[in-house]
């Protein structure tokens, strides 16, 4: 949520800071803006609304530098404008700050120190600028100090990453963060900074992470980490295996195509990364002796994470025989739960970054018990918080609608889920042969993508000009209607629900109307029957009736037949045509796909 990035000790600034907004674009795409300078020359303040295309074509030849900082907004304090935008300045132009998160005390520190200062916009961030600007105008104070005193003024409540910029230090990057993630990478004869590598890639594969607290000093030859107490911190950079190149579209039109056609192989790669040859899951025995000796999950997601923690606490009871909770974060961490006696909590989240679940994983660190994050981003907020993290290797998820984050924590909880089964001696466990069912899973999901013509059909045919739709299913194939529907709603702007089929007559109904699309997810043989039932009750209200049905229970007149997986794994099936249907509805009403309105993704405020 909003993306950052910086650059010290390249000619080509611009370039860079352009290329790295582009990639940051998911994390917001209401506004984006540079500034950048250079010893020699003048220095350049653009900003735009919208789209970085539309920042780009702001930018002439004459605006370069060797140093500079750029931002991709999503609006939090301020309307969607020019103004708004960042980079922020002070009033005597000497300052430009770079800002990702909320200042929660931004109105009482304006009204206390900075009365007569002239603001040009509506953001909390022009208040740390201008703070900046005032200890070092008004106090005397150098611009670390007057920075440091500025983060010591930010409530500790807040949670932020900046980036300022001197204009009387043209090569110097000053930088801090609290809760919100910052990176430095580490160039040859020049240093970079971003909200997420992917930014960088194209500049260094080496990455310094950066604590809570922490402020630092980048020049072009130097990285200067101090911790809250004013100690230097040494720390080397972890390297990232991934080309910039990697990080595109390729032939696609959206990622969200790209990125639900990898699922197959992401299949793939995470059975012969977690399961041996033999099919035995290959996960750290501490880990498991550490599950072993819980009472009780806790899984805790938001959003489609959310949603793939519902399917793996059908996994987790059927195959380890725990109770297992599902929470959605932001309702979890200010609820006042009743645990158990020895609870171990899982944190489902693609991008490791959301501020929601980090609260929760904080109060859990607070009561000292134990945690695990799945997570597709390795050295995330919340991979270095739990004591232990699985990684989804399911590459860069970019769309803002989530794919194959989704199906590849389904499979990692499937893993895990055998593991412990096995560890406890759960014979279901022992025979459930996973790395057989993950294979006909990747087989399935192909079959199901080369389909992508009928699913275009399906959704011309009955989403494009609806106004509504509902999913409907029992059991998992409920979970999968409430990840269907959040997918539709979300990048096709329908209203769409997902209901628990035998649910519907308890008010939903009301809603089915003539022509209302209604979509019958039926794979699971112990209520086929009571779903299909359910689903004609809606027909009979004259609702458009069509069905995902496993092969095993398929009948006549089904519309979308899915290959025949085990019953705990069809998830991993029957989303996918409803993330294809989601997409094509979602092209053919001529939407952005990929930046969706009044989203981003990887969402670092609560
Ligand atoms: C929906 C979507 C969001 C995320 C949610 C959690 O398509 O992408 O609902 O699932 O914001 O994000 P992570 O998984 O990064 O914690």
């Amino acid at each position: 949520m909003c993306g950052i990035v910086g650059v010290t000790g390249n000619k080509n600034a611009v370039n860079i800071l352009v290329h790295g907004l582009q990639k940051l674009e998911y994390r917001g795409y209401d506004s984006a803006g540079i500034y950048v300078t250079s010893d020699k020359g003048p220095d350049h303040l653009v900003k735009r609304t919208g789209t970085i295309d539309n920042l780009k074509k702001a930018l002439t030849p004459e605006i370069k530098g060797t140093a500079g900082i750029g931002h991709t907004r999503w609006a939090t304090n301020g309307v969607v404008n020019r103004a708004n935008a960042h980079p922020q300045f002070s009033q005597d132009d000497r300052f430009y700050l770079v800002h990702n998160g909320v200042i929660e005390n931004y109105k009482e520190l304006r009204a206390k120190y900075l009365k007569g200062v002239k603001f040009t916009s509506q953001t909390d961030t022009e208040v740390v600028v201008q703070l900046v600007d005032h200890f070092v105008v008004k106090d005397g104070m150098t611009t670390k100090q007057a920075f440091l005193k500025t983060l010591g003024l930010v409530g500790q409540g807040s949670g932020y990453a900046f980036l300022l910029m001197d204009r009387e230090e043209p090569d110097t990057l000053y930088l801090a963060k609290n809760k919100n993630p910052l990176l430095i990478g580490v160039g040859k004869d020049c240093n970079v900074v971003c909200s997420d590598s992917l930014a960088m890639l194209n500049v260094t594969h080496n990455f310094l992470e950066l604590h809570d607290g922490e402020m630092v000093v980048v020049k072009p030859h130097s990285i200067h980490i101090q911790d809250k107490n004013g100690n230097p911190v040494h720390r080397k950079p972890f390297h990232i295996n991934m080309d910039d190149k990697d990080t595109g579209k390729g032939p696609y039109p959206y990622y969200m195509l790209k990125e639900v056609n990898e699922q197959p192989n992401i299949m793939r790669k995470l059975t012969t990364l977690y399961l041996d040859a033999k099919g035995k899951p290959k996960i750290d025995h501490k880990l498991l002796d550490k599950m072993n000796q819980a009472d009780r999950l806790y899984i805790i997601g938001a959003g489609t994470s959310y949603h793939a923690g519902l399917v793996g606490k059908n996994l987790f009871e059927k195959l380890v025989h725990i109770p297992t909770e599902v929470h959605v974060s932001s309702e979890f961490a200010y609820a006042d739960p009743i645990l158990s006696k020895h609870p171990f909590f899982i944190f489902l989240t693609q991008s490791g970054e959301t501020a929601d679940s980090r609260v929760v994983l904080t109060n859990v660190n607070k009561m000292h018990y134990p945690s695990l994050t799945i997570t597709n981003v390795d050295h995330s907020t919340l991979s270095r918080e739990a004591d232990y993290t699985l990684l989804l290797h399911a590459g860069p998820e970019v769309s803002v609608a989530s794919t194959k984050a989704y199906t590849s924590q389904i499979a990692v909880e499937a893993v895990l889920a055998k593991a412990l089964g096995e560890v406890k001696g759960r014979q279901i466990a022992v025979d459930f042969n996973l790395r057989h069912q993950l294979s006909l899973v990747a087989t399935g999901m192909q079959s199901v993508i080369d389909q992508h013509a009928k699913i275009n059909q399906m959704a011309k045919k009955y989403f494009v000009k609806s106004y509504n739709a509902f999913y409907l299913g029992r059991g998992t194939d409920f979970y999968v209607a409430l990840e269907a529907a959040l997918k539709l709603k979300e990048i096709s702007y329908i209203q769409a629900e997902g209901f628990a089929s035998g649910e519907l007559k308890h008010g939903p109904i009301a809603l089915i109307q003539k022509n209302t699309p209604v979509v019958g997810i039926i794979t699971q043989k112990k209520t086929a029957a009571l779903s299909r039932s359910n689903l004609e009750e809606t027909a009979s209200r004259g609702a458009k009736t069509f069905t995902i049905v496993r092969r095993a229970l398929a009948k006549p007149g089904d519309s979308f037949i899915l290959p025949d997986v085990d019953e705990m794994l069809t998830p991993l099936l029957s989303v996918i045509p409803a993330q294809l249907l989601a997409y094509y509805t979602s092209l053919n009403k001529g939407l952005n796909v990929d930046q969706p309105r009044n989203l981003a993704k990887s969402v670092t405020v609560e």
